[in-house]
Order: C-alpha cells, then structure tokens, then sequence
C-alpha cells in the first residue's frame, strides 16, 4: 500500500510530502494506521543530524498512537482493531543478557524506529509489534504519543536513579519530557522543585504539581540553594553549569541526565567526594518499564499537555518547538 509521509530530505531542510510503498506485515510485524504522533526534541535531532546519524529522506516521528489494521502471522499479542504505540525503539535482538533482563533500551543490536526510518510523521506505520505496546483505556489517545518516548524516558530516569517516594526531586527544563517528569515525579509521592528558564512555565508548573519553580534566565547559573534535592533530572539540550546544580544535591543524590548534547560533561570532582554524589545519564527505557510508566500514567492520570497540529502543518509545529514556544509537547493529527 502507498504510504503519505512527511520527510527531510536533506539536514535541517523543511518537511515535504514523501509517498512510498510498504507490503504487508510478515511474521511480527503490524501494520498501524496512524492516529496522532508527538514531536519530540530528538526528531528535531535527527533533522538536523546533530548526532551524525541521520539518513535521508528522514521520516521522523517516534511517539506513534494508532490503530493495528493488519498483522503478521506470528503475532499473538495484539489483534486488528487495538489502539497501540510506539516509541523510539523498533526492535532489539530479545536474547543478549540485557533483552533478557528487562534492559531492551540497553542492547547493543537495538534499533530506532527513525534511524534510518520511516517513523510516524506518516499517515501509516509498518513496524515490528514486539515494540508496540497496548495502550490503556483509560488514556485520551490524543495526549497519549509524548508517553511513548517522552515519558518512558523520564519515569525510567527517575526511577533508575533511585526514586521512590517522600524524596525532594529537581526536574531541569519543562518542555514535553520535563512537564512529564513533574507529575510522574509528584504523583508517585514527592516533592518537585522545578527549574526553567520560561517564567510563564514556573507558574505552570505549580499546576502541574510543583511545589518550587525557580526561574534561571538563559546562560545563568541557579542561585544558591534553599532546599537540597535527593535527585535532579537534566532534560534540557544543552550545557549549563552543571556544577551549580550539583549544590542543590543531598548526600548520596544523584544528578541524572535524560536531554542530550554533545559537549563534554564539565564536573568538579570535589562536591561529588564530599557528599558521595553521583551523576548518570538514562536513554528511553526496556519493554517492562514501558508497561509500567503506561499503567503508572493511566491510574495516576499522567496527562500530557498537548498543542495539536494537522500533518499538513508540520514545518510550523517544528519551528515552535524549535523556538520553545509549545506548551508543552506538539502533536501531529493524521486526519
Ligand atoms: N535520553 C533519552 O532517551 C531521551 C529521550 C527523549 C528525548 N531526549 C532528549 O531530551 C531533550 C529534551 O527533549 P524534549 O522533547 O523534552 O525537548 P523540548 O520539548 O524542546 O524541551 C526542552 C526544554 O529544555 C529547556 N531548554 C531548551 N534549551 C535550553 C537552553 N539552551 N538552556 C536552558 N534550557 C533550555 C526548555 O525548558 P524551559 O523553557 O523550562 O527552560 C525546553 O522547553 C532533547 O535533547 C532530546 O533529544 C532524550
Ligand atoms: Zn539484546
Ligand atoms: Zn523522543
């Protein structure tokens, strides 16, 4: 069947229609027809091949909500008619030491749903269905693509750096995966302070769940801490003065870092020693987590704040993500 995409075809460019053919699905795979995708900061990434990655055309989109309209003959575990998603990963190899763990995001034959592609920019999406998950009932299908990628990556953040409950948590950027990252973070228990430099978004984030919002302009480092943290989720892409952010850190706390850049990590050593610090960086999640953060969402009523966008309007809705003007995670409406 022919397939209406949206793709760059060359770095940085703007999207332009991109039709192909897809075949029917074989063995595991499912063929989805799309509903809603989300626009994460890491398909603007891939755009612009700021990893070195990227193959052209690209089709990016990794935060897929649809219907399964056909299947493979070896799929067991979805059935046409079921409403799924799909998130950054499309397949890993299921039988090294970390598939078998739970640690599918962590295989080193893992593959992403855009790289090289097609993703979910897309009016349909031939994929493998061992990635893609069942979505509760209970979640607005319209809000429910920025949990695929988005929100695994900071519920496994967070919990992967220790987080249970009753601790203080620093959330660093509310854009799609920060604004998750408040309400997984204060509806399983804690406390949040968030920082941003948006100051619109600090009186948000109290509506989120936030208990502090400091306002740090762009370029600045934090001001000298109130309250200490026992974890700090960096989601922004950039490099700020991490150094300060480890003040805000309890002993035994934990700075993790779920947004990407490539610049080198510049950290002192000495205020890691002294309060036994630690500092680690988490990508997406495994399959089990994703369970987990879904049903998490649904009984918590982890909801996405979502500006949506007909296909057509792609280019606009990737300048405003660009321009960090979404509140707070563009999404793409198929029809
Ligand atoms: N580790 C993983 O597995 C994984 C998965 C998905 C995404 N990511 C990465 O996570 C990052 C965030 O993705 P996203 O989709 O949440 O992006 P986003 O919606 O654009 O949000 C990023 C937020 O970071 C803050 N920010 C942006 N530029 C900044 C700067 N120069 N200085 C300070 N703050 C800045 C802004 O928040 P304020 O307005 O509040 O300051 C912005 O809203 C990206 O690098 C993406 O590739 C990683
Ligand atoms: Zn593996
Ligand atoms: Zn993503």
């Amino acid at each position: 069947m022919q397939v209406r995409a949206k793709a760059a075809k060359e770095v940085g460019a703007s999207l332009e229609t991109y039709g192909f053919e897809v075949e029917s699905p074989k063995e595991y795979q499912c063929l989805i027809k799309v509903e809603y995708c989300g626009i994460c900061h890491s398909d603007l990434h891939v755009i612009d091949d700021d990893w070195g990655i990227a193959k052209y055309p690209a089709i990016a989109g990794h935060e897929v909500i649809g219907i399964v309209e056909e299947v493979g003959g070896q799929v067991n575990h979805l059935k046409v008619g079921d409403r799924v998603g799909v998130g950054w990963q499309k397949s890993s190899c299921l039988q090294c030491s970390e598939c078998l763990n739970g640690n599918e995001n962590l295989c080193d034959r893992n593959q992403a749903l855009i790289v090289p592609g097609p993703g979910g920019f897309a009016n349909y999406l031939l994929t493998d269905s061992r990635f893609a998950f069942p979505i509760p009932e209970g979640i607005d299908p319209k809000v429910a693509g920025p949990l695929l990628c988005g929100g695994i990556t900071v519920y496994s953040g967070l919990t992967s750096a220790g987080m249970s409950s009753g601790q203080e948590i620093g959330i660093i950027g509310i854009g799609g995966l920060g604004h998750m990252a408040v309400q997984f973070a204060k509806k399983l228990g804690n406390r949040v302070t968030v920082f941003t430099t948006s100051p619109d978004k600090a009186e948000f984030a109290h509506k989120l769940g936030a208990d502090n919002a400091i306002v740090v302009p762009r370029g600045k480092a934090p001001p000298q801490p109130t309250q200490l943290l026992n974890i700090i989720l960096s989601t922004v892409p950039a490099s700020l003065d991490w150094s300060a952010y480890l003040e805000y850190l309890d002993s035994d706390g934990t700075l993790c870092f779920v947004g990407v850049t490539d610049a080198p990590l510049n950290l002192p050593l000495w205020p890691l020693l002294t309060k036994r610090r630690r500092v680690m960086a988490s990508i997406i999640g495994g399959r089990a987590a994703m369970m987990d953060m879904l049903s998490v969402a649904s009984r918590f009523k982890i909801e996405p704040v979502v500006e949506v966008f007909p296909l057509e309007q792609v280019n606009e809705a990737i300048e405003k993500v660009r321009s960090n003007q979404v509140r707070y995670r563009a999404v793409l409406a198929m029809n």
